[in-house]
């Protein structure tokens, strides 16, 4: 499996499998992987080439401690990225990836992000939609794996 720290090498890697025709699915993360990752690892392994990435993304919590205490388990994720025989690890270094992200401030999001778990934790969606627009952009999957626990994390998917 390879692994990718950079911004600019994963985004060559991607355009190159893209100008051989390959379809890339991709399974964004932030590691510390259980069985409801597995599952989708385990989905995604039928695809021509599958992408995972490990970004744990300070954007989307509002109590930095819970940023910072956030569980980690690289070596073990890893271990279950190559068992499932995903083609490539993207690990970008946070400096790298951050850097020229869109601001939050400028984001407008439909009211219903106001609502429910987004009524309590203040940018969490804002945080979520920079991060994955910014991974969508440089992978270009044509497929995406997400879990279903966050319903309106889907929803922000779609939109
Ligand atoms: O569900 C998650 O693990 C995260 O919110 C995601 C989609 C990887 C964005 O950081």
């Amino acid at each position: 499996m390879k692994i990718i720290t950079s911004v600019k090498d994963q985004r060559e890697y991607c355009q190159s499998l893209i100008s051989d025709k390959k379809n890339i699915s991709f399974i964004p993360t932030m590691g510390n992987f259980h069985l409801g990752h597995q599952s989708l690892f385990e989905s995604s392994a039928k695809d021509e080439i599958s992408i995972a990435s490990i970004f744990i993304n300070p954007l989307q919590f509002d109590d930095n401690n819970d940023y910072i205490s956030y569980p980690k388990s690289l070596n073990e994720d890893i271990d279950i990225l190559k068992l499932h025989k995903i083609d490539c690890l993207f690990l970008p270094n946070e400096k790298d990836i951050i850097s020229d992200l869109m601001s939050i401030e400028n984001i407008l999001l439909p009211d219903i992000f106001n609502k429910l778990c987004g009524r309590y934790r203040a940018n969490h969606f804002e945080g979520v939609f920079v991060i994955v627009k910014k991974l969508f952009e440089i992978i270009q999957p044509s497929k995406v794996y997400f879990g279903r626990k966050d319903y309106q994390q889907l929803l922000l998917v779609k939109y």
